[in-house]
């Protein structure tokens, strides 16, 4: 696997998989790689002949009071895990190659309405910052397909929106979310949980498959059910962020006459902040 810390050998070597008529997928990432991240470079093999990897804590996305510092940096283990998974190359740039001018003279991409809601509502300028990287990215790797997970919901929405709008030749792939045997969703930063945290933490995707049920079932005040599953999480030691019953493509709050639908979730254990979802 070839390790990449350049723009100009970042373009060469696309260019020289293109030339000889290979496919790209392309694996955003911010390292600190577990089962959720190979399952994206897994499945990017299966569909491309050639799957490149980037790891870059982007500071762009973190907010004044969030864990940018304290994010888990672990780039040898990232690196033995893309090579046993078979990536070809990954893309490891600093914040100076891809902010030469500093964040407050960078040029930004806005995504309004599906980014202002929810996570963006919680986390101003978050998918500001997610929206630019991403699209830096691309313009660099220049993928026939990029593979994002669905756990991060939201982002999947506001990238895909970002893709269309700036007329990206890219195609956008959502994978479904790993899990642990206990339900938790797969998340780096679900090593921050105590063991006592870890524990509980499973109890939002019970709250999700109860809210799943019920809508299934018929039940149709929505906000009812989310004040009911946000009591529950509360009660069993959460700080829940939001809890939204919405349409799926929108992600606007649904009524009981949208269809199909996902519940989006966010939640603090302790400091951690933790987010799921369930289509339904
Ligand atoms: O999901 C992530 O890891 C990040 O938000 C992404 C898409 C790599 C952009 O920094």
């Amino acid at each position: 696997m070839q390790v990449i810390s350049e723009v100009a050998l970042l373009r060469a070597t696309v260019k020289a998989w293109r030339q000889a008529g290979l496919t790209v997928a392309f694996v955003p990432t911010m390292g600190n790689l577990h089962q959720g991240h190979f399952k994206l470079v897994d499945e990017a093999k299966s569909r491309a002949d050639k799957v490149i990897v980037s790891i870059f804590v982007n500071p762009m996305q973190f907010g004044a009071n969030e864990d940018l510092a304290k994010y888990p940096r672990t780039l040898e283990a990232d690196c033995a895990g893309l090579i046993s998974h078979g990536a070809d190359a990954v893309f490891t740039p600093t914040p100076e190659l891809m902010y030469p001018h500093g964040l407050e003279a960078q040029t930004a991409v806005e995504v309004p309405k599906i980014g202002d809601q929810h996570c963006g509502a919680s986390r101003p300028g978050h998918f500001r910052g997610v929206a630019t990287i991403v699209a830096k990215l691309f313009n660099l790797v220049q993928p026939d397909i990029a593979l994002f997970g669905k756990k991060d919901y939201q982002q999947l929405a506001v990238i895909r929106q970002m893709t269309a709008d700036l007329s990206f030749d890219i195609r956008i792939i959502g994978i479904d979310t790993e899990r642990a045997a206990d339900g938790l969703a797969l998340s780096s930063r679900n090593g921050y949980l105590t063991p006592e945290q870890r524990a509980v933490a499973p109890q939002i995707y019970q709250q999700l498959r109860w809210l799943q049920q019920q809508i299934t079932q018929g039940y149709q005040d929505f906000r009812l059910l989310e004040q009911q599953a946000a009591a529950a999480l509360t009660q069993a030691g959460f700080r829940p962020d939001y809890l939204h019953i919405c349409d799926r493509q929108t992600l606007t709050l649904a009524t009981s006459h949208d269809k199909p639908l996902v519940i989006l979730l966010a939640a603090y254990l302790g400091n951690t902040r933790l987010i799921d979802n369930l289509e339904v």
